[in-house]
């Protein structure tokens, strides 16, 4: 079991820098990334159709055998990943959430924090919960179009940009962006640009990758410090 692959998996490309990150963390480990690009964008579909998407991935990867799964997609977490969990209680489910709270806590005396996340994460019960925490120091900014538009463009982000100056527009005085979706990982240097280099940026990457490598540890399930890692990459998308 400790030489079985992790399974991730995001709508498209956004899990891509997630999964980086976890591998930087976890170099031993062989990753399987799956792109459910048949059903992308999750983050303006309703529950049950994120919920069917999300839970098809765990099982296609759980059926390969996978030692854990990482739901590299803050929508699917925010709407299926307690279904997932109960789907299958004995397995490693890590899911990925906006780091509201690591960011809020390092704001300054009287900044603010813009989390820009989809309209199907700013819907759920886990980010309002999130949300209420921060109070009136997060403004939460959901972005129906900029995931698709992201992964339409991804080899020419330069088209991209525009739209990225035009959605901050309102939040020219915010100390901190929480990138809330993983696809927007790939907007981090537009943002950075945007703000003249006067921003702090936070993503939940890093802490998925510290919660897989603790439960990995804990299960007695991390891979042989001796193997070398790899990653698999499929798609759901038809050719
Ligand atoms: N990458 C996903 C997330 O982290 C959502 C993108 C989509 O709408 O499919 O929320």
């Amino acid at each position: 079991m400790r030489e079985n692959p992790i399974g991730v998996f995001d709508s498209g490309v956004g899990g891509l820098f997630v999964l980086n990150r976890l591998a930087a963390a976890l170099p031993s480990e062989r990753f399987i990334y799956l792109a459910d690009e048949a059903n992308m964008p999750y983050g303006v579909k309703d529950d049950g159709e994120i919920k069917r998407a999300a839970c098809a991935c765990a099982s296609t990867l759980f059926s390969m055998n996978c030692k854990a799964l990482v739901v590299a997609c803050n929508t699917a977490t925010a709407v299926a990943v307690d279904d997932i969990r109960r789907l299958y209680p004995n397995r490693i489910v890590i899911g990925l959430e906006p780091a509201v709270k690591p960011c809020c806590n390092e704001l300054g005396k009287n900044g603010y924090a813009v989390a820009l996340v989809t309209p199907a994460t700013a819907e759920s019960r886990k980010f309002k919960r999130l949300a209420a925490a921060a109070g009136d120091r997060l403004v939460s900014a959901p972005q129906p179009h900029l995931a698709r538009m992201i992964e339409e463009n991804v080899c020419d982000l330069s088209a991209v940009e525009p739209y990225v100056k035009e959605i901050l527009s309102p939040y020219e005085t915010a100390e901190s962006v929480i990138l809330g979706c993983s696809h927007y990982s790939c907007i981090a240097n537009a943002v950075k640009r945007f703000y003249g280099g006067n921003i702090k940026i936070y993503d939940g990457a890093d802490g998925a990758a510290a919660r897989l490598s603790y439960c990995l540890a804990l299960a007695g399930l991390l891979a042989p410090q001796c193997e070398t890692g790899s990653m698999r990459f499929l798609s759901t998308a038809r050719a």
